[in-house]
């Protein structure tokens, strides 16, 4: 089976890339990514010369390369390539517009010119907005979304439910809570409080730090991706979540603990606009028709990630300065403009 896989270089695509390779012998997996600040293929460093995997780089808004990879075929598509930084998308919501409105567009449009068997469309829980106290969204919810991001995500949604609709698209799509693991970028919360803990350097709090995020470790997330791939029904939507939701100070509390570094870092900022308090899904669904169920628990999966990222300190630095980049250039020949030629 060959895979396309849009955004692999990032954080839940390249730990999906890894899952993949690790439990299917008989996968292909074409990782497509523009190499945006978040994608670095140094994140997918020890699978680079797997003959099973290649890696172009390219925009999904760009229909001429999107189309010259359809043309060599693809049996499915994985579609991770996104911004995802809300507070990115309140200083500009232009590229997340682009990136994951237009973008997904553009898949869609390859997906139904040639025919594709599957494809699979990664969405957030955002795109229902805030969850009042004791409330758990499930997949007949009203999308409510309420930062530029979660509106371009939900933006992105409509239309691949239209395509489905539409044109017949077999498409699924996955809505899943904050994922935390290795190789997160360190602008989310998780693995920024880790960064600044290490150094001693002050831990932003926006706000009260009171919202609730249902965090869920990124391989639990990856093995819902891949059976929702083989088995889940086209026009299917499922919820992913730990069903746990913690406050954020609870979190960097843990953090700070397991690091034997003092509450006193902690500093209350700004608070986000538009904040939405909390997130909360029901994911019974998933769990009936696929049989997925979590497996990682939060204090196996915070402690796993900081010994990652301690144990990391080289991808870390590259991922602060850009330093990947050059990685980039002297290890991938394999670019945009060669390979539609
Ligand atoms: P990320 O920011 O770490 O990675 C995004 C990847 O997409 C990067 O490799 C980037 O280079 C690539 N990309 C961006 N624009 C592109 C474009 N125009 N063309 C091709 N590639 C492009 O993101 P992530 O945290 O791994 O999230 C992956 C997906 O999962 C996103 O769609 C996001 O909305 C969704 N999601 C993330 C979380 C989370 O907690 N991280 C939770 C729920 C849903
Ligand atoms: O819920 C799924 C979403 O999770 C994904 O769709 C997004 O792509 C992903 O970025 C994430 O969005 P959040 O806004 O929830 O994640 P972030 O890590 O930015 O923030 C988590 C919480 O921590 C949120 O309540 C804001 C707060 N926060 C964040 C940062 C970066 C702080 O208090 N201080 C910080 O410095």
């Amino acid at each position: 089976m060959k895979i396309l896989v849009t955004g692999g270089a990032g954080f839940i695509g390249s730990n999906f890339i890894r899952h993949l390779l690790r439990s299917q012998r008989d996968v292909e997996i074409v990782n497509f990514d523009k190499l945006t600040y978040a994608g670095n293929p140094e994140s997918l460093a020890d699978i680079a010369s797997d003959h099973r995997y290649s890696l172009v780089c390219g925009d999904i808004v760009d229909s001429r390369i999107v189309n010259d990879v359809f043309t060599k075929g693809i049996d499915a598509l994985v579609n991770f390539a996104a911004e995802t930084h809300v507070d990115r998308s309140i200083e500009d919501a232009s590229p997340f517009l682009r990136t994951n409105v237009l973008g997904t567009h553009c898949l869609l449009e390859a997906a139904r010119k040639f025919h594709l068997p599957r494809f699979v469309h990664i969405s957030t829980d955002e795109v229902y907005g805030s969850a009042p106290a004791d409330v758990s969204f499930n997949e007949e919810a009203t999308l409510d979304p309420r930062s530029p991001y979660a509106a371009s995500k939900a933006s992105a949604d409509h239309l691949v439910s239209a395509y489905a609709n539409t044109f017949g698209i077999s498409a699924i799509v996955l809505r899943c809570t904050n994922n935390y693991g290795p190789f997160q970028f360190p602008e989310k919360l998780v693995p920024l409080m880790i960064a600044n803990a290490r150094e001693d350097k002050p831990l932003p709090i926006y706000g009260d730090g009171l919202q609730e995020r249902d965090w869920l470790f990124v391989e639990d997330y990856c093995r819902a991706i891949a059976l929702a791939l083989e088995k889940a029904k086209s026009g299917s939507v499922y919820n992913v979540s730990a069903g746990m939701p913690q406050p954020n100070l609870k979190i960097v509390r843990t953090i700070l603990h397991h690091l034997g570094k003092p509450d006193s870092l902690m500093r209350s900022v700004q608070d986000r606009p538009g904040h939405d308090r909390r997130y909360a899904l029901d994911c019974s669904k998933i769990q009936r028709e696929l049989g997925w169920r979590p497996e990682v628990s939060f204090e196996d999966g915070i402690r796993r990630t900081i010994e990652w990222y301690q144990a990391n300190n080289e991808w870390l630095e590259h991922a602060r300065t850009g330093e990947y980049r050059n990685y980039y250039e002297r290890h991938y020949t394999r670019r945009a403009e060669t390979f539609s030629q």
